[in-house]
């Protein structure tokens, strides 16, 4: 009998995977006993005393000691999360939003039950981002990390931008291949990157900043002209989540940025999904990979069951840190409708502006709040340039939009 019993939370995209990798790693002391699913008329490809329907039916078994949270409902996951951690199993999730909105109260959780949970699935899928941070980068100085976070945005620009593909069939296609989120507005309103964002934090950094504190502009408001924009100009437009130190704070967001050939991230595609890591000893490195899928994202979840079957937890090391989340002034390009009034006195620094018959737009520099003060209620559109300050420190990484 394997020494894990693993009481299984979810048979959708993800739990799927995980059965099919964990079948294929006979080596692995774990299996899979029971699997709590929500609908009971749902066709299943197991048979039907595979599963179960009520969560109590794992958290009161005493001899299932591993829990794999794999449901697409956050605050459900959250409250079988708490109830198996006080129960004293251990918890493996791919639940961005439920990690991100809750990670003080998992930390103390685990302190307090001396149980543990990981979730590299919740982060780039097959990319081992959270183990990489917590061992590898642990005595590192991080400077800055960001990178492509969202594979089915990724896969909508480039379908859009390479393939001219309209938005409506590129993000169709993307749900049919399973690297959308079932409520899609979380990934093309940039709020799934946001919570991964939000998790990379506490890794690398040693923060905590709340998803509701993180600025986030999704790819939902990119027009054809904006495309056009950057097509002429040479460049990709990648929604980028992004977090830089200056000194004694962190600034987070994610939003659309302009990209030049010279980065690496132009040259992610389709859903892959790529994190570009800036520390003081290391400098650059790239890691990229699929970050979404049914397979790959099941083998993250599997090496994090392998990883409780090792002892292993996170040790959430970085000194505690005395930096601060704050906004900052960044260089932007905003496209809108030219019957539309915008208040460009938000701006410091307007460098170009243009207004044809149809849409206009504006680069300048703006600082974090007013730009959202901005957007509010508009269907303007933001595309970072990358801010200039960002780009003197990290060179030649971004794109600084060079005014002529
Ligand atoms: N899809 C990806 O590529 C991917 C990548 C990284 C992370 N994730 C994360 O992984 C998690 C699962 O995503 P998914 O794509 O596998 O979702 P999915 O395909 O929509 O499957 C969701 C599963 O959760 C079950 N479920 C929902 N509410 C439940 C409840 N209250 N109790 C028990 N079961 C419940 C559903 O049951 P029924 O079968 O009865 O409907 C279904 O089996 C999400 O947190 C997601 O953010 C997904």
């Amino acid at each position: 009998m394997s020494k894990y019993r693993i009481g299984l939370f979810g048979f959708g995209c993800v739990g799927q995977g995980l059965y099919e990798t964990l079948e294929k790693n006979i080596q692995l002391p774990a299996d899979i006993v029971k699997i709590c699913v929500k609908d009971p008329d749902k066709e299943r490809p197991l048979a039907a005393d595979a599963f179960v329907y009520d969560p109590k039916e794992i958290l009161n078994d005493d001899t299932i000691n591993l829990v794999v949270e794999l449901i697409d409902d956050a605050d459900k996951a959250f409250d079988i999360v708490q109830e198996a951690l006080k129960r004293g199993k251990p918890v493996v999730s791919a639940n961005k939003k439920m990690v991100a909105e809750n990670l003080d109260r998992l930390i103390e959780l685990q302190q307090i039950h001396r149980t543990p949970v990981l979730y590299e699935g919740a982060v780039c899928g097959s990319i081992p981002v959270i183990k990489t941070l917590e061992d590898y980068y642990s005595l590192e100085q991080i400077r800055e990390i960001k990178g492509i976070f969202n594979g089915s945005t990724n896969y909508i620009l480039t379908k859009v931008i390479e393939e001219n593909k309209s938005y409506d069939e590129a993000l169709e296609a993307a749900q049919a291949n399973g690297f959308a989120e079932t409520d899609p507005t979380l990934d093309v309103e940039g709020y799934d990157p946001k919570y991964k964002l939000s998790i990379v934090l506490q890794h690398a950094f040693g923060i905590h900043v709340h998803p509701d504190q993180i600025f986030n502009q999704g790819i939902q408001n990119i027009t054809r002209a904006d495309i056009a924009f950057a097509r002429e100009r040479g460049l990709k437009i990648k929604l980028l989540a992004k977090a830089t130190r200056y000194e004694d704070r962190i600034s987070a967001f994610v939003a659309p940025h302009f990209v030049s050939r010279e980065s690496p991230l132009y040259h992610v595609e389709n859903e892959y999904n790529a994190v570009l890591v800036n520390g003081d000893f290391a400098n650059e490195q790239l890691l990229v990979g699929k970050g979404a899928g049914k397979l790959p994202t099941g083998l993250a979840v599997l090496s994090d069951v392998a990883s409780i079957t090792q002892d292993y937890q996170y040790i959430l090391n970085r000194e505690a840190s005395d930096l601060s989340h704050s906004s900052t002034t960044e260089e932007v390009y905003v496209s809108f409708k030219s019957d539309e009034t915008l208040d460009f006195s938000m701006f410091h620094v307007i460098s170009e502006k243009y207004v044809g018959q149809q849409s206009g737009y504006v680069i300048g520099e703006i600082d974090i709040p007013a730009l959202k003060t901005l957007l509010k209620d508009s269907s303007a559109n933001v595309i970072f340039t990358s801010g200039a300050r960002a780009e003197t420190e990290i060179h030649k990484l971004t794109y600084s939009y060079e005014i002529g």
